[in-house]
Order: structure tokens, then sequence, then C-alpha cells
């Protein structure tokens, strides 16, 4: 015999919730003390509901983290925004981001001024919300294997960000999808890849990536970058880092710009 469990929604719904609305007019019939504390309590939330749908951005934040579980650094590319819109000014009115849960951080993008977003997301969507199939509908945002060429023109994007997505792919493909990445981009390819060493969310991980993330050095990288022929962008770090250091930021992740081929 098998054993469904119980959905917690159906069983409050099923009449758990009807004693406690009857107790409340109860008591509250008696006590006036008691409708105007709930009045205030009404007030409270109405007005942290309006506060927190205002929220913008920080809200953004929350959702990606709570999406991955753990370390992201697609959930840094919106931390670092600020300092990415210091260092790339005009070249982040057109952006593709690579990596998961792209739904997140495109719709935050979208609410920036001057900014249009696209959006790759690399693996299987599974449980989305509704405004991410949205976004899906419309083409914004697509699921497609970063193995194989890119469904773009070349220099389609001013801009690249990929968080998270590198780390799961090994140097043969490496070899294919990075010099894509450049292809695709015009003022250049920004990098968030996770630290060795760091904690990543492990359930599911394996399944849903096809193998664990291989989180490399930045001497790994780098030497990775020479051999591909792609150069590194020296005013871009500059400026970054000029940013970074201004407001206190400090990146979880590693950060890497890359120029786009001429
Ligand atoms: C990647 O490409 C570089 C240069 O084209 C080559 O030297 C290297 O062996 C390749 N690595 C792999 C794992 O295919
Ligand atoms: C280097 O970065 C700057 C932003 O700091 C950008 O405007 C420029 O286009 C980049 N160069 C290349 C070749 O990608």
């Amino acid at each position: 015999m098998s054993r469904r469990p119980v959905n917690p929604t159906r069983r409050l719904g099923d009449g758990g919730s009807i004693p406690f609305v009857a107790t409340i007019q109860d008591k509250s019939r008696n006590s006036p003390l008691l409708s105007i504390g709930l009045v205030v309590v009404g007030a409270i939330l109405l007005i942290g509901y309006c506060y927190s749908s205002s929220g913008g951005a920080s809200s953004g934040i929350k959702d990606v983290s709570k999406l991955e579980g753990g370390a992201s650094c697609t959930a840094e590319v919106l931390q670092a925004l600020p300092v990415l819109k210091k260092a790339y000014g005009d070249s982040l009115h057109k952006v593709l981001h690579v990596g998961p849960d792209s739904c997140s951080l495109v719709s935050s993008l979208l609410k920036e001024e001057d900014t249009e977003a696209w959006g790759i997301e690399p693996y299987e969507l599974d449980d989305v919300s509704a405004k991410c199939k949205k976004l899906v509908r419309k083409g914004v945002v697509r699921v497609a294997d970063i193995k194989f060429p890119l469904p773009y023109r070349p220099k389609s994007f001013s801009l690249v960000i990929v968080s998270d997505a590198l780390d799961y792919l090994s140097p043969r493909y490496l070899n294919k999808t990075l010099p894509e990445l450049a292809r695709v981009s015009s003022d250049g390819i920004v990098i968030f890849s996770g630290y060795p060493g760091q904690q990543r969310a492990r359930g599911g991980e394996v399944a849903k990536f096809g193998r664990p993330a291989k989180l490399r050095s930045s001497s790994w990288w780098i030497r990775f970058f020479v051999q591909s022929s792609l150069e590194e962008n020296e005013s871009a770090i500059k400026k970054f880092e000029q940013a970074s250091t201004k407001r206190a930021y400090k990146p979880a992740c590693q950060v890497f710009h890359l120029k786009s081929y001429p």
C-alpha cells in the first residue's frame, strides 16, 4: 500500500482555518481592544507588503539565492551590478546572461534603465515560476546546451555575462564554448566563477548539471584564456577594481574580464 504525503495547504483549506476565523470573530465581538489590534496588525502587514514589492533588485537577489540553495555566482552578478555599470557604462545596454537561474537575473536586468537583456539557461528548467515561463515563451530566455554553437549572430550583444555555467564544462568543451561567447559579444565577456574549495549546493547537482562543478584557480583560468587566444581586458579590470574599492565591494566569486574578438 502506498501512502501519499499530506499536502499541508489542503489540510488548512479543508477546515483547519474555519475554527480559527470563528475564534477571531467570537473574541472580537467581546473585546474591542482585539479588533483595534487586528486593524493595527493589518496596517503593518500592508505597509510591509508595499515596501517588499518596491524592493526591486534586492528581492531579485533573494530569489536567486533561494533557487540555488547555496553559494551562487548568478546571485553575485546582481550584487556586482553597480560596479559592472561603472566599469562598462554604455556597454551594459544589451546584455546576454549565460548560466543557471538566468530568468531571475534577466528579470532584474530588465528593471534597469536602458538595459535590454537576454538569457541562456544551460540546464533543464524544473519547477520554474510563471514569470520565468513567460520569458522562455517570449524567447527572452532560452534553454540551450552551451556545448553547442549559440543561436545568435556575431556581435549580437554588447556584453556577455557568464556565471557558474563554465565551472561545469570540461576543457574540451570550454575550448568550443569560450570562443562562442567571444563571437556573440562586441564589448567583452565577464566571467563569474566559483573559487576552488567554495561550498556549493550539492543536492541533485550532478543529476542536473551532468557533473559536479570543477572550481578552478585563477591561474588555471588565465592559462586557459591565453591558450584559447582570448585576451583579458586590462582597462575593464582596472575600472572594475577601482569601482569595487570605492564601494567596499568584495566579490564572492572570481571575476574575469575578457575582450571580444576585434
Ligand atoms: C584547447 O585548444 C587549445 C588551442 O587551440 C589546445 O592547445 C588545447 O589542447 C585544447 N584543449 C583541449 C582539452 O581540447
Ligand atoms: C574593454 O572594456 C571596456 C569597458 O571598460 C569596453 O568599453 C571595451 O569595449 C572593452 N574592449 C574590448 C575589446 O572588449
